[in-house]
């Protein structure tokens, strides 16, 4: 495994780790994480494939410069990323929730470059007024008290009853990168989340082969909303992961992995 940074186009260090050899295989964050979530990943299925972990803007050691920026423009520099590492062909792109948010937004601006989607603990929708209403709240909180106020609660809502009460390496690990946030960081991502486009009326136009995964005790994305959304897409099975909540890759690696790589091997 190893990390490289180069500079976007908006100005700003793209920081991208990367194992493996083989097919590229882009995986997306969530918030308010960054390419960590995807230890079990970069370990677990760098036989098979090359896998690509980018950091976000203003996540993990990527750079934040500008104040405000679009999911539009995550999924430009995922472009880079593909440009920089990949050359000519296409890559497999994998998002979680947020990271979801942006391979939609990937497949309307370069579904050209993409051979396969994986979207795991997402949705297509947009904010409605009241969630827009509540990212304006944590975003001052944020300003006010600092990130970690507005995102330690989050981690509750992201794994099982039963990482959360065991306290075990998942829960440190994710509670270690809700820490090193930074309220630019998270301001940031709030805004791009809450003005992000809808998606829904255009799945029956999504062709690209997609693998759908939830967490069966997902209470963010859950798992019967996704088997809805899901039924939307024309080239799509979806899996419902027990004992999972909303960070299924890093809750069941083993079995979000095998899923991952026998839908990719069969393309
Ligand atoms: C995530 O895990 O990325 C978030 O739950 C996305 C969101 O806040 O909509």
């Amino acid at each position: 495994m190893n990390s490289l940074s180069f500079l976007g186009r908006s100005g700003n260090l793209i920081s991208v780790t990367l194992a493996g050899q083989g097919q590229p295989l882009v995986l997306l964050h969530g918030f308010p994480l960054d390419h960590r979530q995807w230890q079990a990943q970069l370990s677990g299925l760098a036989e098979h494939f090359r896998v690509i972990a980018p950091d976000l803007r203003g996540f993990g050691k990527s750079t934040l410069t500008e104040q405000a920026y679009s999911l539009a423009d995550l999924a430009d520099d995922v472009e880079q990323v593909r440009l920089h590492l990949v050359d000519a062909g296409p890559i497999a792109l994998c998002g979680l929730s947020m990271g979801g948010y942006v391979a939609f937004e990937y497949w309307r601006r370069y579904s050209r470059n993409l051979s396969a989607l994986v979207l795991t603990n997402t949705k297509p929708d947009a904010d409605d007024a009241t969630a827009k209403a509540n990212r304006r709240t944590m975003i001052g909180e944020a300003e006010r008290a600092g990130s970690w106020s507005v995102v330690s609660g989050l981690i509750g809502k992201q794994l099982t009853k039963h990482h959360v009460e065991q306290r075990g390496a998942i829960y440190h690990s994710v509670q270690q990168m809700m820490k090193e946030c930074t309220v630019d960081g998270v301001r940031g991502a709030l805004r791009a989340m809450a003005e992000r486009a809808d998606f829904t009326a255009a799945l029956p136009s999504l062709t690209t082969p997609t693998l759908v995964i939830a967490g069966e005790e997902d209470p963010i994305t859950p798992a019967a909303a996704t088997r809805m959304w899901s039924a939307m897409l024309p080239n799509a099975a979806c899996h419902v992961v027990a004992e999972s909540a909303h960070l299924t890759p890093l809750e069941q690696p083993q079995h979000f992995n095998s899923l991952v790589r026998e839908f990719l091997s069969s393309q």
